[in-house]
């Protein structure tokens, strides 16, 4: 019974919860899920991508369950399912140690497996959805067991079923991943991590992920904060060009059919906010895409200066820019 949040959450963000619990099975959740049928309920892993700006009336779930397991494998491929509670990047590491290629790419992405299909992770030319064959999960509602394939998901850009309802919480994730491993370029900057070494094996790949990741992003045990806060903008055609007009610079890369994508922590640089400081809370000076929060910055205080960032892009390039953190 209330609980304080601020532990739970990687911007350290206060706030209080009526009610707490870590379910360890998955039918000590569906216990759980009767028990309680009435409260709102919030489900959260490791908190890595949200933030509080008020207290919550109602029941935080954190699921507990833990455990990785192969199902099926055969000379090309394996079938993993990895517990929701499971830790992402021990996952990774797990996955490159045993030769399982598919994953090395989101190296060192902070949360649990749980969380990673709901925001659908990405990094490096790489998505989640890419590797995902099932989701389990509990209908928060009925309590009910759900099975979710590759397509029941829905997965785009930083987004699911799962973000788009917040009905369901996931027990355990399902990949399928390959043996045989043969480096693709996809992503300009690994190309240049792994200069002279167009061959990497997968191990060579997570340390570069790595080491691209520990020089441009900050640690959030040491600086509070939840990774990119924005999402990169999608633009038609005609918004391209305008912003070229603009910003003839401005990085643009081709989004699907007839859509292009730009970048938001160039908006935010152009905009002067690049490690521009407001009280405890800030943007990192050497990545414009990450909000900190350098003490006590609350949630309302995190709020205000992305508003403020949010109105001066607008004001200035015409693009509005979409939060991909969960403000709560
Ligand atoms: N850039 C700037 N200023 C900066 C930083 C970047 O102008 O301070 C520009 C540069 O032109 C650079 C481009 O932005 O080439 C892209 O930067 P980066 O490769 O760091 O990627 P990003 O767009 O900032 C996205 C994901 C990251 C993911 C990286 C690597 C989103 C919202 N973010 O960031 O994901 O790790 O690509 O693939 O799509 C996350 O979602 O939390 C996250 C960290």
């Amino acid at each position: 019974h209330n609980i304080q949040l601020q532990p739970y959450n990687s911007f350290r963000t206060g706030a209080v919860a009526k009610l707490f619990a870590q379910p360890a099975t998955v039918a000590a959740l569906q216990q759980i899920l009767a028990r309680y049928k009435s409260e709102d309920k919030l489900v959260i892993g490791k908190g890595c991508n949200l933030f509080f700006t008020r207290d919550f009336d109602g029941l935080v779930i954190k699921p507990d369950i833990s455990g990785i397991q192969v199902l099926k494998e055969n000379d090309d491929w394996v079938e993993i399912e990895a517990g929701a509670a499971e830790d992402w990047d021990n996952f990774v590491a797990f996955c490159v140690s045993r030769g399982f290629a598919g994953v090395e790419n989101l190296s060192l992405i902070p949360g649990t497996v749980g969380a990673a299909p709901i925001q659908n992770i990405g990094a490096y030319g790489t998505e989640v959805k890419d590797v995902i064959t099932r989701v389990e999960a509990v209908n928060s509602v009925s309590g009910n067991r759900e099975s979710f394939t590759n397509a029941a998901c829905g997965f785009t850009y930083r987004n699911s079923i799962f973000k788009e309802t917040r009905r369901f919480v996931i027990t355990s994730v399902i990949f399928r991943l390959q043996k045989k491993f043969s480096y693709v370029e996809k992503y300009a900057d690994l190309k240049q991590e792994l200069q002279g070494n167009p061959h990497p094996s997968l191990q060579e790949v997570r340390d570069a992920v790595i080491r691209i990741r520990t020089r441009k992003l900050p640690d959030h045990l040491k600086l509070p904060n939840a990774g990119s806060f924005f999402k990169n903008p999608v633009l038609t055609e005609l918004e391209k060009d305008e912003l070229l007009k603009l910003l003839p610079d401005a990085p643009i890369y081709r989004f699907g059919n007839n859509s292009y994508k730009t970048s938001a922590a160039y908006l935010i640089e152009k905009a002067g906010y690049k490690g521009r400081r407001k009280g405890d809370v800030g943007i990192y000076d050497r990545h414009a895409l990450i909000v900190v929060n350098y003490g006590t910055g609350t949630g309302s205080e995190i709020l205000d200066f992305v508003r403020e960032i949010q109105q001066e892009v607008q004001t200035r390039f015409n693009i509005g820019l979409e939060p991909e953190v969960w403000i709560f």
